[in-house]
């Protein structure tokens, strides 16, 4: 197992211009580490590495997140950057409080209701983006494609509120920008020990850091006293049946009148945060590069054109009487008639979409690596002695484009590798972790599927993406894959 410095962890996950400079930078860092790794399993010494790479192999993945799961929890040195952003919410908490949260958020997941609204909200704000997309089309009109309806929909699922920052101007929200500068400062913490002074002295990042906190606050508590108020009326009104919201804050919210659940404001703000966060800049990301993606690769984007276009004449004929010689409509009728063959069930058929976007967070898990802590005294599977107290990573970006892993294209975007005779063919958790793997697995998973296969379904049916000509794509060093120049293109109106 390998031992790493602070140095080698910022090499492996630095702003990697893919194919180029930096990915040898990174493969360099990833050979030195291994390097490492083989020098000390020979000679057998484990003195007690401080920081430890976890990925190399599924067995070991799998050891720490499942196997002996309780003895890698978050850690210290996780929750003493995190703290004051995400509290004790889900992503920060270990133990009793994990648990707590984790019941409440699964159950919510697998609820009916919550998937049905879920499926109408992510339908709604992409026919609003994909007539913003459109129009900006017909007058050659340069688009950032970053995504911003995540945000609205997050908050629409998770809390019922619409916050309105998918405008026809796409505008940079506020909570949005905060959210932003507020992870990128901690994702510093990691790599640069001297944040404590920063903070001390109140300069740079760490100065920026205490306004975004100031308006993720503002945003969160005026959230919990709208809700509460409302949930208040609905009791009043002796008309709670109707009233009474199913979002995860209204149920955090119910579970904080009970005072043995120990729920203060203090805690529903962290449960706010902690889900945009989790929701948000991992689904935005992603979203953006599989647009990348298949920017660069019209033969897939041509691929998945085909599969919309067979799965519209398929579901339209299960559903209306459907007439091939139809005359042509309107784009807004036509889209909306296109949106509405999307639900739940049928999204299920697009396999070649979802292969496309597992491809894609292959090569760019939203989150790239996760840091965990070392309890007691562990052996490896590999014989690797591992010490109380330590800091391990396991990075799901390096174990995607292993060729260990995955073979000799390990780099290369060829969603077809996710196929075994026609049909699409899932990975041991272990070696895909985008999601990360056992029972810290991503609750929001399928919902994420959901959502994007809705968004790309649509907007790969009718429109085209074309990048704009030596616009710099890479990636921002955060604790999501997002990108540092965002992603410049145009957009062309697809075929009829
Ligand atoms: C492409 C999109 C997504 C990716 C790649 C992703 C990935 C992950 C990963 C790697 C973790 C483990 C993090 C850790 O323990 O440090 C995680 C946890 C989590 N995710 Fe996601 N996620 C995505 C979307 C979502 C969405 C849309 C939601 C909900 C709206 C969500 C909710 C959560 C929650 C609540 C956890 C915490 C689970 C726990 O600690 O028990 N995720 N996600």
């Amino acid at each position: 197992m390998e031992r790493v410095n602070q140095l080698s962890i910022f090499l492996s996950s630095s702003n990697i211009n893919e194919y180029k400079i930096e990915l040898s930078i990174f493969l360099i860092s990833i050979v030195l580490i291994n390097l490492c790794l083989h020098a000390q399993m020979e000679s057998k010494k484990c003195e007690g590495p401080e920081i430890m790479a976890f990925h190399r192999y599924p067995a070991i993945v799998e050891h720490i997140l499942k196997t002996n799961f309780s003895n890698y929890p978050k850690g210290e040195a996780f929750h003493t950057c995190m703290e004051e952003l995400l509290g004790v919410g889900i992503f920060n908490s270990d133990g009793d409080m994990w648990r707590q949260h984790r019941k409440i958020s699964s159950f919510e997941f697998a609820s009916n209701n919550l998937r049905n609204f879920s499926t109408t909200v992510f339908r709604d704000y992409t026919l609003i983006l994909a007539s913003i997309l459109h129009q900006a089309s017909t007058c050659g009109k340069q688009i950032d494609m970053q995504f911003q309806m995540i945000l609205d929909s997050i908050c629409k699922v998770g809390f019922e509120v619409e916050i309105g920052s998918l405008a026809h101007e796409l505008p940079n929200h506020r909570f949005a920008k905060a959210c932003d500068d507020a992870t990128s400062t901690v994702t510093y913490r990691f790599i640069n020990p001297l944040w404590r002074l920063k903070k001390f002295f109140n300069v740079g990042s760490e100065a920026l850091f205490v306004q975004s906190i100031q308006v993720i606050d503002e945003f969160t508590y005026s959230l919990i006293n709208i809700r509460k108020a409302e949930l208040q009326g609905a009791k009043a009104t002796y008309n709670n049946a109707n009233n009474i919201k199913h979002d995860i804050l209204s149920r955090f919210i119910e579970l904080s009148e009970n005072p043995y659940n120990n729920l203060t404001d203090k805690s529903l703000r962290d449960v706010i945060i902690n889900f945009v966060l989790a929701g948000r800049d991992t689904t935005g990301a992603t979203l953006s590069w599989f647009i990348y993606m298949i920017a660069v690769n019209p033969n897939v984007a041509e691929k998945i054109y085909k599969e919309l276009i067979t799965f519209k004449e398929n579901q339209a004929k299960e559903i209306i009487e459907y007439d091939p010689e139809e005359e042509p409509k309107p784009f807004a009728e036509r889209l909306a008639q296109f949106a509405s063959l999307l639900t739940y069930d049928s999204l299920g058929k697009l396999s070649y979409l979802h292969a496309t976007i597992t491809e894609t967070l292959r090569l760019y898990p939203g989150l790239p690596q996760d840091p965990k802590g070392v309890l007691k005294e562990d052996v490896l599977p590999d014989g690797t002695k591992v010490r109380a107290g330590g800091l391990g990573v396991y990075s799901s970006y390096a174990m995607g484009r292993m060729m260990y892993n995955w073979g000799l294209d390990a780099t290369s975007f060829n969603p077809d590798r996710w196929f075994n005779k026609e049909l699409f063919q899932s990975e041991s958790p272990f070696k895909f972790a985008a999601f990360q793997a056992g029972p810290r697995t991503c609750s929001g998973k399928d919902s994420a599927y959901l959502q994007m296969k809705m968004t790309l379904a649509i907007l790969c049916r009718f429109l085209n993406f074309n990048l704009i000509p030596d616009h710099p794509v890479k990636y921002k060093m955060m604790t999501t894959l997002n990108m540092e120049h965002g992603l410049k293109l145009t957009v062309i109106a697809g075929q009829s």
